[in-house]
């Protein structure tokens, strides 16, 4: 009996297993009811008294032997599983995680911002889902003006007052302005919404970046200054400005602001329709009645505006041909932009 007990031993200390099943048929062979220790704990009881006490510390110490190394062969054959599952090398150093990258349009808009904010300019913010009187009637937005129309305008509701979503952030000029008074010196990034067919030109909702400052003297001269300082930080300090006569029903007068374009520096391109400039963004000065109907003094208080599209300079920065990319999530996009802000 003591041969067999040794020969067990050895057998079970010498056991390898590659799966969590193997582990369990040596459980069964070796200390199930039906199993060889047990066979042996049987065998025992017909074992001569004087030997009793040498053969059964004999037969613990096997027990408890065959138990530890099943239990540990239970460990090594799980764990070995689920690396070999999961692709788990737990033997890896760590490495740094890919750090994501900002969206074009957020590196833009702060940049745009961080211009303005050197010149005193804070942020202000306001609501997507407007009203009538904050996008068009404080405006001065006649009636009738096209840009109320269904064709422009996502309507959220008709009756009984308009409920739309903002076709432009000039809607925050009037939110600011109803409830403070000059000086006013805010920039205003958001985006916006207009019911147009979705195409490389076109979405339906894009970002805009306002900027209104009204105070006692504040001149044209204030605005063409800020055009072309803002102008030379965003593009470079060779960029020329060139303003066109336009019409917004908000200013008056309103100018289209052109910069020399950067891609060929003026001398005529593609891009730039052999013309030599691109069309950045609209200003003016704030119309008196804009100032009244907010509850601004307009004989003590001038102002000027303006509001650009952030596709439309990142556009020009980034040369990205189509619009839709901006929205589409596509990570090969996205992760070609890298900012440290
Ligand atoms: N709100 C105009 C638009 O969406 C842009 C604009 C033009 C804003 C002139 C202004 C401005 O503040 O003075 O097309």
């Amino acid at each position: 009996m003591l041969d067999k007990i040794q020969q067990l031993k050895d057998e079970i200390q010498n056991l390898h297993v590659s799966s969590a099943a193997e582990v369990e048929d040596l459980r069964i062979k070796y200390l199930s009811k039906k199993g060889a220790i047990s066979q042996l704990m049987n065998d025992f009881r017909t074992v001569a008294p004087e030997l009793k006490r040498e053969l059964g510390q004999k037969l613990n110490e096997l027990k408890n032997m065959a138990t530890d190394r099943i239990n540990t062969l239970r460990e090594e054959a799980s764990g070995s599983s689920e690396e070999k599952a999961t692709g788990l090398d737990l033997t890896r150093t760590s490495a740094p995680l890919p750090l994501g990258s900002r969206h074009p349009l957020n590196i833009v808009r702060n940049k745009i911002i961080d211009i303005f904010a050197r010149l005193g300019f804070s942020i202000a913010e306001g609501p997507e889902i407007e009203d009538d009187w904050h996008v068009f009637s404080s405006l001065n937005f006649a009636a009738d003006h096209p840009a109320r129309d269904m064709q422009d305008t996502f309507f959220i509701q008709r009756d009984p007052a308009d409920v739309l979503l903002r076709t432009h952030t000039s809607s925050v000029q009037t939110r600011v302005m109803e409830h403070s008074q000059p000086p006013i010196r805010i920039i205003c990034p958001g985006r916006v919404y207009r019911n147009e067919a979705i195409s490389a030109r076109a979405h339906c909702f894009f970002h805009q970046v306002e900027a209104l400052y009204v105070d006692e003297h504040v001149s044209f001269a204030d605005l063409k200054q800020t055009l072309l300082y803002f102008a030379r930080e965003m593009f470079g300090p060779d960029t020329q400005i060139r303003l066109r006569p336009s019409y917004f029903p908000f200013t008056e007068p309103s100018a289209e602001m052109d910069i020399s374009c950067n891609l060929c520096g003026g001398k005529g391109c593609a891009f730039c329709k052999h013309t030599g400039w691109v069309e950045i963004l609209g200003c003016g000065m704030v119309d008196p009645n804009v100032l009244e109907s907010c509850g601004i003094d307009s004989s003590r208080y001038s102002g000027f505006a303006l509001g650009m599209g952030i596709e439309r300079i990142t556009n020009l920065k980034y040369q990205v041909k189509d619009l839709r990319m901006f929205s589409e999530n596509d990570i090969r996009f996205l992760s070609q932009f890298q900012s440290a802000r």
